[in-house]
């Protein structure tokens, strides 16, 4: 079975396993009402709790104009990039890149709007978000503005530095920014005791570590340069992280490899790449999440979600 929420839309879909093929990599046709257009990201949950979960960004969304594939309708309906619940209250914390950052309660429903921007500064691309369950944390990044060109050549060759990194205490309700400087970052990923967060930049083909504790608290540094652009970057159950990676060729700016690395986050080193070109030819992969053994593929581009493994 597959359980997903698709993000525009958000529309809760489950896969019937007689679709998964035997193939290394499965496309499940999900039930989606529509095609997947360009502009939206998909994510993968396997936590029961969300099933039919209906909620929604604002009042005035109706199926008509939000569940297809018009991408025009984004402004209006949202898109959000991130999601993440909080295990101990069963909120879902939604970073949208229109809406910003909201929350819906237990029950679903519409959701609340906890922030828009921060001291004067609007965000511009809310993209990714991950949660420190221990500590009550919510973590999410402001891509930078660069992205709104939605052109790839564009986004790669600005070396754009104005991504953030910003922190939620969701028991003091309280937001901070926590750095500054960051080279597109379309990932998020918190360690296993919340000591330190990974951040991809997608610009700058690499991850950051963030310290949130201990005596390097409040600083970052480079953890691992990878061979393409990262896009998001989710926790396994060992404790390490996988991130997908796309290298691009740099003229043409066509998908040369899509990749999924494994990276141990204590010592900066990929351990593992799954090479997974040959499936997405010239699609993006945006997130590769490892449940039961399997590798689950989020694409922006390819209308499925692939399964890697054995
Ligand atoms: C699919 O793969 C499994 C495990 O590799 C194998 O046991 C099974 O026979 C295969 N099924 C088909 C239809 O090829
Ligand atoms: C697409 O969305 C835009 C903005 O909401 C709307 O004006 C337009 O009518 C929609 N187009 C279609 C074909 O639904
Ligand atoms: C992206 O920008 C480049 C350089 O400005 C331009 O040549 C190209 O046509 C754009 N691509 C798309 C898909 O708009
Ligand atoms: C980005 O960096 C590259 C390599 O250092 C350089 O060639 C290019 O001119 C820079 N682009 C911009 C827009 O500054
Ligand atoms: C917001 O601005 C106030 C006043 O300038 C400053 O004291 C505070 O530290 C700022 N907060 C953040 C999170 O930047
Ligand atoms: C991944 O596989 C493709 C062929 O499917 C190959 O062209 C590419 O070089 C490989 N990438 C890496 C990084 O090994």
């Amino acid at each position: 079975m597959c359980h997903l929420i698709l993000a525009r839309s958000l529309i809760t879909a489950v896969a019937s396993p007689r679709l998964v093929q035997n193939f290394s990599i499965a496309k499940i046709n999900c039930k989606i009402s529509n095609r997947i257009d360009h502009v939206i990201n998909e994510w993968l949950f396997f936590f029961k709790t969300i099933e039919n979960l209906p909620f929604s960004l604002t009042g005035f969304r109706t199926k008509q104009l939000c569940d297809g594939a018009n991408s025009s309708a984004a402004s209006t309906c949202g898109r959000p990039l991130g999601l993440g619940f909080n295990f101990k209250t069963g909120e879902l914390y939604v970073l949208d890149f229109k809406f910003g950052f909201l929350v819906v309660s237990p029950g679903g429903g519409l959701a609340t709007q906890l922030a828009t921007g921060l001291n004067g500064t609007t965000f511009v691309f809310p993209n990714a978000l991950d949660i420190d369950q221990a500590n009550q944390i919510v973590y999410f990044t402001d891509a930078g503005a660069i992205f709104l060109s939605r052109n790839l050549s564009t986004i790669i060759q600005s070396n754009d530095t104005s991504g953030k990194l910003y922190k939620y205490d969701a028991r003091t309700k309280t937001l901070s920014l926590m750095l500054n400087g960051l080279s597109g970052p379309l990932g998020v990923a918190v360690s296993k005791c919340g000591a330190y967060v990974l951040i991809d930049e997608y610009i700058a083909s690499r991850v950051r570590r963030y310290w949130a504790r201990g005596p390097k608290a409040g600083s970052s540094e480079i953890l691992v340069n990878l061979p393409g652009s990262p896009d998001n970057i989710k926790r396994t159950i060992s404790d390490d992280f996988f991130a997908a990676v796309t290298i691009l060729n740099r003229h043409t700016f066509q998908t040369t490899s899509s990749l999924g690395q494994r990276i141990n986050g204590d010592l900066g080193i990929v351990e593992a790449t799954v090479n997974l070109t040959a499936q997405y030819t010239n699609n993006l992969i945006s997130e590769v999440q490892e449940f039961l053994g399997k590798l689950y593929i989020g694409s922006s581009t390819a209308s499925f979600v692939g399964v890697y493994g054995p």
